[in-house]
């Protein structure tokens, strides 16, 4: 799978990855990770903690990617088709404010991002996915409307989905990712919080 430092691409293999993971119990997947701050902070916050974000759009992750920490990996990918390598690792997936075809299989409930998710999940995988009304309403979605579309279509794939939480303008002002700070001094400082959990 392609992994991203800096401005170079490079290739880690399964054996490779598994090193890397070795003295770690908890693994973070950072679904449409963006420029990957909200992956860094997480890492740099939590060092018993690996994270790896992931996005398929690699000019964002320039700066990020640079970090040194041990605990961090960028990795290049759809999130329709994410990489086999990950199979069984993942403990705790994040998406933040998806937009594009990420939003789109969410509302759409996509099996490809749905059971890949699966698929790379530990026996119990838990999940928060903060979705934002900007993006809905591109999306052709109310804020209230996407929210419980989501929700339904992750509850009818057998995903345990807390009811929709809302996030204000103060909450999103204190979460760590670029998205977040820029919502939360926009137009529309609106986002939900959908958590939970599948296997
Ligand atoms: C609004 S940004 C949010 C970035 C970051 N999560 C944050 O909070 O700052 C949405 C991200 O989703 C990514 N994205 C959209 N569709 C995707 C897909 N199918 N697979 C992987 N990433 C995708 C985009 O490239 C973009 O970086």
């Amino acid at each position: 799978m392609e992994i991203i430092q800096g401005k170079a691409s490079l290739d880690l293999d399964l054996t490779e990855l598994k090193e890397r993971l070795t003295t770690y119990n908890r693994i973070i997947l950072d679904l449409g990770t963006g420029d990957g701050k909200f992956a860094f902070c997480h890492a740099d916050k939590f060092p018993n903690h690996f994270v790896i974000g992931v996005d398929s759009c690699r000019e964002n992750l320039h700066e990020y990617s640079r970090a040194k920490l041990p605990n961090l990996l960028y990795i290049i990918a759809s999130a329709q088709n994410l990489p086999q390598e990950l199979s069984g690792l993942v403990s705790h997936v994040t998406i933040n404010f998806p937009w594009g075809s990420l939003l789109e299989s969410l509302l759409a409930g996509d099996i490809r991002l749905i059971r890949g998710l699966e698929s790379i999940s530990r026996s119990v995988t838990t999940v928060e996915i903060r979705l934002n009304g900007g993006a809905l309403a591109e999306a052709g979605w109310s804020l209230e409307d996407g929210a419980n579309q989501i929700f339904n279509n992750l509850s009818q794939a057998g995903w345990r989905i807390n009811v929709p939480a809302l996030m204000n303008a103060n909450a999103l002002r204190s979460f760590p990712s670029t998205w977040a700070k820029r919502l939360a001094f926009g137009r529309d400082p609106r986002a939900v919080l959908l958590s939970g959990c599948f296997e």
